[in-house]
């Protein structure tokens, strides 16, 4: 699992992001009423929290509505930066957190020498977005974000269990595509970017809505080595 992806590079991937941001952008602030229990995510952001001093930068990957996460991190006193590639989710995420800097962008685009440059981050937050990508560009994400945290820094990633890849579901009454890891597979390929992994934790979501299929999803505390 963890030579997935092994000897490529955002230049030789074809990225294909077709529908993922349609899906998003129709979906709107219905994914939360989809997914209301964010314990495992809110307890995760809390573990950053603790990590970081006042005015931390944080970056939100794939921030959605904005709500749990930058809500949370903004409350808790850090300079949040999200990013997304649906419209409607940064329009939202804008709304629900009005001192926060959003971008509609995909996460490739921060890749070195991409076109957003956004600086260095004390923490990332990578909430259910991975699991947006085919399995071979996780890697790559994975070693973007590396790069992009100061040494020390945390990242907080989750993902959903299951070994799929870039494999279409219908979600909310739209299709989207979704790669997903066995446990210890998700740990190899964050290991192999250069994390190590201070604690997991895991939970059996029934989501509120029938058109989403119950999930287990991994929460994994990350820190950059050097
Ligand atoms: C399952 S939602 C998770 C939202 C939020 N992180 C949360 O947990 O509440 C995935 C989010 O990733 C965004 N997304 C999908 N593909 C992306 C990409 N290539 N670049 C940036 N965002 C992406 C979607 O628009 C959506 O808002």
């Amino acid at each position: 699992m963890s030579g997935a992806g092994e000897g490529l590079d955002y230049d030789s991937l074809k990225l294909d992001r077709t529908g993922q941001a349609e899906a998003f952008d129709s979906i709107g602030d219905r994914y939360d009423e989809a997914f209301p229990h964010k314990e495992g995510q809110v307890g995760s952001a809390d573990w950053l929290l603790e990590r970081l001093s006042p005015g931390a930068r944080v970056l939100d990957l794939g921030c959605g509505t904005g709500l749990p996460t930058a809500r949370q991190l903004a409350d808790g006193g850090c300079a949040v930066v999200g990013v997304d590639l649906s419209a409607a989710m940064v329009a939202l995420a804008r709304h629900n957190v009005p001192e926060g800097e959003f971008h509609r962008a995909d996460i490739a685009d921060l890749r070195p020498g991409g076109p957003l440059d956004l600086g260095g981050f004390d923490a990332v937050a990578a909430f259910f977005s991975l699991l947006m990508l085919p399995r071979a560009e996780i890697p790559l994400a994975l070693t973007m974000i590396h790069g992009l945290l100061r040494p020390g820094g945390v990242l907080a990633l989750s993902m959903v269990e299951a070994d799929v890849d870039d494999f279409a579901i219908p979600f909310l009454g739209s299709t989207i595509r979704v790669t997903g890891y066995l446990r210890d597979g998700l740990r190899e390929v964050v290991e192999a970017a250069g994390f190590t992994i201070e604690g997991e934790s895991s939970y059996t979501y029934a989501p509120e809505s029938s058109d989403v299929p119950p999930e287990e999803q991994i929460f994994l505390r990350c820190t950059r080595l050097d």
